[in-house]
């Protein structure tokens, strides 16, 4: 049978699409090097589907890791998760972030065509819209970046679509995610940042578990309906869902295919925390502080284009999004380092 090659299927968005491709009946390689999750979520994912996943440990900048994972499994395709995604740390180490996700990208593409595999699904992010001049944000809005983060997003879905333009037999979707967040309902999985969490849900969540004394509400001067930053978030479950969809469709498309993967509604910081407050029962203690660098007031999709080609929409809400969310970090104080004897 043919297998679907997953990159980064350690991590907070490939475990839970590994976990719904195995449920759908898909058999599937988790290809990670673990440099920012742990094997815990393939050990967890696992238990909720009662079967050994297949796991090659390697770095996409390797060939040789690559080609290992080629020579003992039939691939049919690659769903990409693989990178770092920190933008913070990506102004520190510019290289780092440049090596892995643009040279790992390419790495990837090389070792994929030489052994005949030509159907990529790609991470891309709402990133890559820079500041939108209107909202909600269509997929032909021009792109931009502001740091070395998004900069290799855009880099890498030009360098697929010159591999297409090269060689037509190639199949790609690029799938730009607004803001993922929650976790699967079992609590079981979820996100799991390393040290002071960058954003705002695992802040929030890991505030109302009483790990951080208060949120920091950065701004609360922008032009919106409270002065806080409003953001398109999106249940991880609904995520993974748009990738088994464009698994399902990809042989069908004859050019490279990008879309937005939002929910088209937008909520400012303030209402997040008041719906958290809700689902959890718990307080969320926030001080409004200077805005962030590089933030912008505003941002959530179109949704339409990913209804109208992969007959996809999201289907969870805020609450579901914060209820899933505080199961996680509610159960798992620490992350995949916490001790359950539940799990
Ligand atoms: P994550 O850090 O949880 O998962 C990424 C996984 O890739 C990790 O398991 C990590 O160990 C692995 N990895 C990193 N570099 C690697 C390398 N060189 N070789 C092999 N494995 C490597 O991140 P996530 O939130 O699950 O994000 C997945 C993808 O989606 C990333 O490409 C990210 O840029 C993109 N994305 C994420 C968000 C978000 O807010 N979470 C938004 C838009 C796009
Ligand atoms: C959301 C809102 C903050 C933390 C980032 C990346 C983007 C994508 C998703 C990968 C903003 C406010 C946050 C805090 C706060 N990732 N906030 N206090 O910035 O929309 O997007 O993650 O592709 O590329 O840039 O998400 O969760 O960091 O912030 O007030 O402690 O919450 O100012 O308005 P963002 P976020």
């Amino acid at each position: 049978m043919n297998k679907i090659l997953v990159t980064g299927g350690a991590g907070y968005i490939g475990s839970h699409t590994v976990l719904l491709l195995i449920k759908a009946g898909y058999d599937i390689v988790i290809f990670d090097n673990f440099c920012n999750s742990s094997s815990e979520s393939i050990r967890r994912v696992e238990k909720l589907v009662d079967k050994k996943i297949d796991l090659i440990e390697g770095d996409i900048r390797s060939t040789e890791d690559l080609q290992r994972a080629f020579d003992t499994y039939n691939i049919d395709s690659v769903i990409h998760f693989a990178g770092l995604k920190a933008v913070g740390e990506s102004v520190e180490q510019p290289l780092n972030y440049y090596d892995n996700n643009v040279n790992g990208t390419v790495t990837l593409c090389e070792v994929m065509a030489r052994n005949g595999c030509k159907k990529i699904i790609f991470s891309s992010s709402a990133t890559v819209y820079g500041d939108p001049a209107t909202t909600p944000i269509l997929e032909s809005f021009p792109t931009s970046a502001t740091n070395p983060y998004g900069r290799s997003k855009l880099m890498i879905e030009e360098i697929l679509r010159d591999l297409y333009i090269s060689d037509k037999e190639w199949k790609i979707v690029l799938l730009r995610y607004f803001n993922p967040v929650g976790a699967d309902s079992s609590g079981t999985i979820g996100e799991d940042p390393n040290g002071i969490p960058n954003n705002l849900m695992p802040f929030i969540a890991q505030t109302a578990v009483g790990k951080r004394e208060y949120l920091s509400v950065f701004g609360d001067d922008y032009d919106t309906i409270d002065g806080t930053g409003v953001r398109d978030y999106i249940h991880v479950v609904d995520l993974a869902q748009g990738h088994l969809n464009a698994v399902e469709r990809i042989d069908n498309f004859d050019e490279v295919m990008t879309i937005n993967l939002g929910t088209g509604r937008g909520y400012s910081v303030l209402e997040m925390v008041k719906a958290f407050e809700k689902a959890s029962g718990k307080r969320v203690p926030y001080k409004i502080a200077p805005r962030r660098a590089g933030d912008i007031a505003t941002c959530f999709a179109d949704p339409s284009y990913a209804k109208e080609v992969l007959d996809w929409e999201a289907q969870k809400g805020i609450e579901e999004m914060c209820q899933d969310s505080w199961r996680w970090q509610s159960n798992n104080p620490d992350g995949y380092r916490s001790e359950s004897s539940n799990i």
